[in-house]
């Protein structure tokens, strides 16, 4: 009979081993015994430091699809069973579609049921019934994804740094985590390359087997019991692969059992496995040890030739063969009594946390375990966005290079326009143009980076703020204070070249004060489209929306007047309404009020926009209300959005 307990009794067994009989029984080498407790962090800087390792189970696991329109489920996963045995690395084999990568993120707590989608399973760490969504439980499972999430400016020392300042307890010294970078990086394969950019679509960076051990080390920091990857290998050639398939066997070697998926491994990898998932149509074909599946499959008719690589072998028998003929060969075993339900409950301990490391020294003085304070996650994330633009060269230099291009042609097209006198119609025409055309190029330069910057940068925030990194709103507040500066920056530039070039009269400081208020507005509603957007395509493909509603409503095409009743509200949604309002009037107020034909026209031009002297605060508190307003919905939907895990 197992016992069932809760996740706090899971939580609290993690931790390095107490004596060295204990250490010696669970098989591991005793040169490697760690510290006693008594330094700040035992075995802080050691990413390999031997631990307990926990035992992950699962039994009647179930996974479904609702039909539609009246036809019937659709199961994907049939119960499912098998064990992931700590000190082992476990592979989940199968051919496409046959559930590897919904078992593994059912696991690791990120497929549940919803919608048309029900999940049910019995999955226990070290025999304790656990629910793998619980905080708690997802804190000891690390998750490699197929897609390498990284921020493609930084290095790998780098990355690796982020995620220990972020995930290791405040008390972890400063000394500890560069031992324990430098210790990763060496173990990774990484140190020749370890100053070297991750790399991007635009950026020339390390190698794919090198981002993929950067992706893994990343998750390696916290010192998890349990490592799941989907497809490590994938896309890596046979020499990168087994570099992979070393660092999982080292990984496992301190007790931390490792499961991943993988797709056509060499006989030489496959028989380095230790453990074996063998998945058709969604049921369990094999599970056991990859040294009993020559006689598993023999005994079944379907004996391993000889000179052939067992895994393409398995793999053409799943795959050549239908669900009922397997059935019949007497495949798809329900033999979940071999599963090692080993573990009894040990005594909890209030004093050890989840990661393993006690928070008592000499059991006097207490020791910080929290992690990051939200001003250092703030900080370190700002520091990142900031490296992120200085290193992120063409796309910085095209950011500022448009802004510098397009603002010089207004401006030698339109140059000392702000000189010709306002009593000819068609200069003052040319000088509403001339302005119309600086406020629309800059909404255009910040909010388009704007909105393709944060389904660019989702991956990498989704894996980071699942995975433990930072809050939302520190999130949020870095990527503000960031955008906040380089859009000052662009403002300014932009401005200065094009003020001076046409020689408007409107006052220097309140022209920048409109335009850089405009700029943030817009960016505002632009990150609030964004957010809601998984893909920059499609962000692209929105483009349109942001922009063009703006001009219809802004008042210069057609007066608000004449808009149909039913849509004139939304107008109050618009920065750029306000933003042009307030910038003719700053130009054209003073003209307003001297004598002559100029003075009627600028008068007549005022009236013709709708712009109100006493009105001028409202349309301050208006356009700042459209920021604070896209701000706090864009805050909201990426709250959302990332309680939704991955996808
Ligand atoms: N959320 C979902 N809703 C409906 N069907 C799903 C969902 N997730 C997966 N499936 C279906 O379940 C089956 C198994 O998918 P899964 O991605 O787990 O396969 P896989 O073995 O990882 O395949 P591959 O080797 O191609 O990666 C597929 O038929 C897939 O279409
Ligand atoms: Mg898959």
């Amino acid at each position: 009979m197992s016992t069932i307990g809760s996740n706090d009794d899971i939580e609290s067994q993690e931790k390095p081993f107490g004596s060295e009989s204990e250490f010696v029984n669970a098989g591991l080498d005793k040169e490697k015994m760690p510290p006693k407790l008594g330094s700040v962090l035992v075995g802080g800087d050691d990413p390999f430091l031997p631990r307990e390792g926990k035992a992950l189970t699962w039994t009647s696991l179930n996974m479904s699809v609702a039909g539609k329109k009246g036809k019937e489920d659709k199961i994907l996963l049939n119960n499912l069973w098998g064990e992931a045995p700590k000190q082992e690395i476990t592979a989940i084999m199968g051919p496409s579609g046959s559930g590897k990568t919904s078992l593994l993120n059912i696991l690791a707590g990120r497929l549940q049921t919803t919608g048309s989608l029900t999940v049910t399973s019995d999955i226990r760490l070290n025999n304790f019934k656990v629910d793998p969504s619980n905080m708690k439980v997802r804190k000891q499972i690390a998750f490699v994804a197929q897609d390498d999430s990284l921020a493609s400016t930084s290095t790998p020392r780098e990355c690796l740094m982020f995620s220990a300042k972020l995930r290791l307890p405040r008390a972890t010294l400063e000394r500890q985590l560069i031992v324990l970078t430098d210790r990763l990086l060496e173990e990774l394969g990484l140190s020749h390359c370890a100053d070297t950019y991750v790399g991007g679509p635009l950026l020339k960076g390390i190698s794919g087997g090198e981002r993929k051990r950067t992706s893994v080390g990343v998750e390696l920091v916290v010192r998890p019991a349990l490592v799941f990857l989907d497809e490590p290998t994938s896309g890596l050639d046979s020499h990168s692969a087994k570099q992979i398939v070393k660092l999982l066997k080292k990984v496992a070697s301190v007790g931390t059992g490792v499961l991943f998926t993988i797709h056509q491994p060499s006989s030489e990898l496959f028989s380095s496995f230790d453990h074996l998932i063998l998945l058709s149509n969604g049921r369990v074909m094999y599970q056991g040890s990859v040294g009993g599946v020559n006689d598993f499959f023999g005994e079944r008719g379907q004996p391993v030739p000889n000179h052939y690589n067992p895994s393409d072998w398995i793999m053409s028998v799943a795959q050549e063969n239908s669900e009922k003929e397997l059935e019949l060969k007497r495949f798809f075993p329900q033999d979940e009594r071999t599963l090692s339900k080993a573990l009894t409950k040990e005594k909890s301990s209030r004093d050890v946390d989840e990661m393993g490391i006690s928070t008592h020294v000499d059991g006097v003085a207490k020791v910080d375990m929290r992690k990051a304070s939200m001003i250092t996650q703030t900080l370190l994330l700002y520091e990142r966005e900031f490296l992120q633009i200085k290193r992120d060269v063409p796309a910085t230099g095209a950011r500022f290079g448009i802004t510098i291009f397009v603002n010089l042609l207004v401006g030698l097209i339109f140059k000392d326009v702000g000189k010709s006198d306002p009593a000819t119609q068609s200069n003052l025409q040319s000088q509403v143009g001339a302005i119309v055309m600086i406020i629309l190029n800059l909404m255009f330069g910040t909010a388009q980076p704007a909105l393709l910057s944060f389904p660019t940068d989702r991956p990498v925030f989704l894996r980071e703020y699942t995975t433990n990194h930072y809050s939302v709103i520190s999130y949020f507040l870095a990527r503000f204070t960031t955008e906040a500066i380089v859009t000052f920056l662009q403002t300014i530039i932009g401005i200065m070249i094009t003020y001076f070039l046409l020689g408007l009269k409107a006052n220097f400081f309140l022209f920048i004060a409109i335009c850089y208020s405009l700029a943030m507005s817009s960016t505002a509603s632009a990150i609030f489209l964004g957010c809601g957007v998984k893909d920059p395509n499609l962000a692209n493909q929105l483009m349109p929306l942001l922009f063009v509603p703006q001009m219809l409503f802004a008042g210069f095409f057609v007066s608000t007047d004449l808009l149909p009743v039913y849509i004139r509200w939304a107008q109050y949604l618009c920065p750029l309404t306000y933003a042009l309002r307030l910038v003719l009037h700053a130009e054209f107020d003073d003209c307003s009020k001297g004598g002559g034909e100029a003075a009627e026209n600028c008068k007549d031009l005022l009236e013709n926009m709708k712009i109100k002297e006493d009105d001028i605060w409202w349309y301050w508190v208006a356009m700042l209300s459209c920021f604070v307003v896209y701000r706090l919905g864009a805050l909201f939907l990426l709250k959302r959005l990332s309680n939704k895990f991955y996808n």
